[in-house]
């Protein structure tokens, strides 16, 4: 046995998803003879990187060309090291996945991105020629043992400041047999669906937005909450979003306007928090993806939005539209408070792109109990209940004016029945 046999023969497929355009691909982690680790994913990696001008965002997908890298790909059960599945693409691109259990459940402990900048065919025109490496332990990814971790819903992971995007998982690690074990555990964004939607079918149809010319109506207000690790809420959104951006549409051959509302129950939401920042996913079906960054500055303990992020691949685009600005400064608010605001606010990103919010409540940090701390209400909303103050008081003053007037004129009137 060669020794790359003895850390493992390890197999790798690819097919090509029927109904997804997204390509699928098959990993797999042996160890003498058996396999420990088993993935069929699709990915698509929202990566942002400097060039000498300014920041740009690519989005790369996992290709069918991944392979599994044997000499970081373990087991874990040698050692008792940690189980790691580790999947190259590229020059020097690498994902990986590393695994944990307590004996009833197993999860992704971390994930790994590593990126190669020097790939100027991903990273045109990029100033750094570095290999870059981003890590986090927020991934969320979990099931029972001995049953197969599915999602057909896409599941963004946020690892410093990137996003990766599974889609039409099946993964399970401690695997008892070679195959994927018949036992599943559904994660929560596919039951939510399976709730409102009609079955898997319709999840795994990839969503085509219709293009709509004019506006749509006031979008629906979504509930998003994101968790960290331990389970405990460190996020908690509530608003209706709406997306106007332009495009260059392939069948008219000509730039179209868009206004695009997200529509809470096809949203499936993600992210992480860490000490000063925070980031929210909404990814509606496979093709839209908004990405939205709350910074903290401990110093004045005021949080703000300040990163947005957009990427679309709608059928009929010419090319995926991708979008963004890491430096905004909106929905400012005071640590351990919720920021409100009940007026539609537009939030410019970039000129092609801007953001509508309905009904906001957000707070990302300082978050306890599971519940938004007092709100502060934006301008907006302290100008609107102005309004009802001064049309009241005005009322008041009238009434008050009609009554004087009417006890006089019945004073008046008295006093000339009395003559009489
Ligand atoms: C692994 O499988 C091959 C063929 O399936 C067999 O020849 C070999 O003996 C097996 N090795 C071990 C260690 O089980
Ligand atoms: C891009 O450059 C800015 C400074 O202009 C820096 O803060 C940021 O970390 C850089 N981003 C990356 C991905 O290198
Ligand atoms: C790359 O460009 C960013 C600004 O876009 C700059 O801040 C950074 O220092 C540059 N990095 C290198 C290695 O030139
Ligand atoms: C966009 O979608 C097309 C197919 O509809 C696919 O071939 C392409 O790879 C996608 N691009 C990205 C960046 O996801
Ligand atoms: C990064 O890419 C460059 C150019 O494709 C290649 O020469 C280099 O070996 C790669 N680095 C790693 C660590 O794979
Ligand atoms: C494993 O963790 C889960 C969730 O944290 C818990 O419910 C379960 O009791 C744990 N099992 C063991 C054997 O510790
Ligand atoms: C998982 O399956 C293996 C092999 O079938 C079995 O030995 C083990 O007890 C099972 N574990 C649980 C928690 O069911
Ligand atoms: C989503 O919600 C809207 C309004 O609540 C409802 O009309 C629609 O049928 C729902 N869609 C699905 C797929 O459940
Ligand atoms: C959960 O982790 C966060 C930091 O990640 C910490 O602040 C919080 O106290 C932890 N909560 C529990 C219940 O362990
Ligand atoms: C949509 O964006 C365009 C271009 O930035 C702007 O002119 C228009 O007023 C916006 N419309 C709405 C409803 O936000
Ligand atoms: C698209 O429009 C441009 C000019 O606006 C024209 O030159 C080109 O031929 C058109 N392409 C198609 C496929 O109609
Ligand atoms: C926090 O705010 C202060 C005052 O506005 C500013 O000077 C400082 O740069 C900010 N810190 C960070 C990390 O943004």
């Amino acid at each position: 046995m060669k020794p790359s046999m003895a850390c493992g023969s390890l197999l790798l497929l690819t097919w090509f998803a029927v109904l997804g355009f997204l390509q699928a691909v098959t990993l797999e982690v042996r160890e003498r003879n058996s396999t420990c680790i088993k993935a069929e994913l699709s990915a698509l990696f929202s990566i942002t990187y400097n060039t000498s001008s300014n920041s740009r965002t690519v989005q790369v997908q996992l290709p069918n060309t991944t392979t599994v890298d044997g000499t970081s790909s373990s087991c874990g059960s040698v050692t008792a090291g940690i189980p790691w599945l580790v999947a190259t693409f590229g020059p020097g691109h690498t994902l990986g996945l590393s695994f944990s259990t307590n004996g009833s459940l197993y999860s992704v402990a971390a994930l790994m991105l590593q990126y190669n900048l020097s790939d100027s065919s991903i990273f045109p025109e990029a100033n750094s020629s570095a290999v870059v490496t981003v890590e986090t332990a927020s991934v969320g990814i979990w099931a029972a043992i001995n049953t197969t971790y599915h999602c057909v819903s896409a599941t963004s992971v946020v690892a410093g400041g990137q996003t990766v995007t599974f889609s039409d998982m099946r993964l399970e690690a401690y695997m008892p047999g070679n195959d994927l074990s018949s036992a599943e555990t559904i994660c929560a964004a596919d039951q939510a669906h399976t709730t409102t939607l009609t079955p898997t079918t319709t999840a795994r149809t990839p969503v085509t937005p219709t293009p709509a010319p004019t506006p749509p109506g006031t979008p629906e207000r979504g509930t998003y909450s994101i968790s960290n690790s331990n389970g405990t809420v460190c996020l908690l959104a509530q608003m209706g979003l709406q997306l106007n951006f332009s495009y260059v549409s392939q069948p008219q051959n000509k730039t179209v306007q868009e206004f695009f509302n997200l529509t809470p129950n096809m949203t499936s939401s993600s992210g992480s928090c860490e000490a000063s920042r925070a980031t929210l996913v909404l990814t509606q079906g496979r093709t839209t993806t908004l990405n939205l960054t709350f910074t903290l500055n401990s110093t004045t303990n005021k949080y703000h939005l300040s990163g947005i992020n957009m990427l679309a691949n709608w059928s009929d685009m010419t090319a995926p539209f991708s979008a963004g600005n890491t430096s905004l400064d909106y929905l400012r608010t005071t640590l351990g408070r919720s920021y409100m605001c009940n007026a539609e606010q537009t939030l410019a990103v970039v000129p092609s792109f801007s953001l509508n919010t309905f009904r906001v409540q957000v707070q990302s940090f300082g978050v306890t109990t599971n519940q938004f701390a007092t709100a502060e209400e934006c301008q907006m909303d302290q100008d609107e209940m102005l309004i009802p103050i001064i049309v009241g008081a005005a009322l008041a003053g009238l009434v008050l004016i009609v009554l004087i007037a009417y006890l006089v004129g019945r004073k008046r009137s008295h006093a000339g029945y009395q003559t009489i």
